[in-house]
């Protein structure tokens, strides 16, 4: 497939389609799985950290779907491959509506594929940095109604905005447009308690970095705590992944060292204003 131009220098592999092979998917290229292949020769715990972060996406939409939230609004939602957030809240509340959004064409055209009959799920490309493209998109409005509550997933794809001043502001203007009753569902790589070896890990971000063009960027846990500011965090709290209301169905990967998952974890509530 054509690679993904960046200023001119090709960079095949997208962090969507890695994330997918990690999964055991089969939506990604030879490129992707060279990627993914030479970040597993440093970090063989990546398929796992992947697991670990969607079965965490998978419990907090279904507590949002029995909490009574009708929407979602999923930003980086890589492929929808199976386990994802439309199927677990139609499991719940058949009536859900779903959109999901990502920067990668590809993610987003094999998102349709999986989606084809589904009139209650769709997926749109987007940008988390250009919040109001997302909340303006013709298919987000006509699918989502922002004066009810939405739950808003940012699982995995913060770390993917770099810089502060452009991650903050986007989780801002995205929290703004959100009705009292809506929820922030987000994880984050994050800098903290960093239990890998620090080598294996800089050739993995090294080759990342080669490989793909969305730059990757890890927070601390109070950078993280940071895009909940002034919601109501449901408990237990902001956690390493696992220790999100963990459940028996769930892979239990780090169960034992679970901040060896290298990721957090956090819901928020919005307020009455
Ligand atoms: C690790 S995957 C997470 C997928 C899913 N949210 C989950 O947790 O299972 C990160 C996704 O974020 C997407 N992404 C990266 N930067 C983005 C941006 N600026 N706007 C929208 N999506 C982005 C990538 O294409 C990728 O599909």
């Amino acid at each position: 497939m054509a690679g993904v131009s960046n200023g001119g220098e090709a960079k095949p592999a997208t962090a969507a389609r890695i994330y997918d092979y990690y999964l055991g998917g089969t939506h990604n290229f030879p490129a992707d799985r060279e990627a993914a292949e030479a970040m597993l020769r440093v970090f063989p715990v990546g398929p796992k950290l992947a697991r670990t972060n969607r079965a965490f996406l998978r419990r907090a939409v279904r507590y949002l779907a029995e909490s009574g939230v009708r929407q979602f609004l999923d930003i980086g939602s890589g492929i929808p491959s199976e386990g994802n957030v439309h199927e677990v809240v139609q499991q719940v509340a058949p009536d859900a509506r779903v959109v999901y959004v990502d920067i990668d064409p590809v993610a987003v055209a094999e998102s349709l594929e999986i989606l084809e009959g589904n009139e209650l799920a769709t997926a749109i490309r987007g940008d988390l940095r250009e919040p109001q493209a997302i909340l303006s998109h013709p298919q987000v409005t006509a699918l989502l109604d922002f004066t009810q509550p939405v739950g808003l997933l940012l699982a995995a794809v913060l770390h993917f905005v770099p810089e502060d001043d452009e991650a903050y502001d986007a989780v801002g203007q995205l929290r703004a447009a959100l009705a009292p009753g809506s929820y922030v569902v987000a994880s984050h790589a994050t800098t903290d308690d960093v239990v890998h070896d620090q080598d294996d890990l800089n050739v993995a971000h090294d080759t990342y970095q080669q490989q793909t063009v969305t730059p990757l960027g890890l927070r601390s846990r109070s950078q993280f705590e940071r895009f909940f500011t002034g919601l109501d965090l449901v408990e237990p709290g902001l956690v390493w992944l696992p220790l999100w209301r963990p459940a028996p169905d769930d892979p239990q990967y780090f169960t034992d060292d679970p901040k060896r998952s290298s990721g957090l974890a956090a819901v928020g509530r919005v307020l009455m204003p």
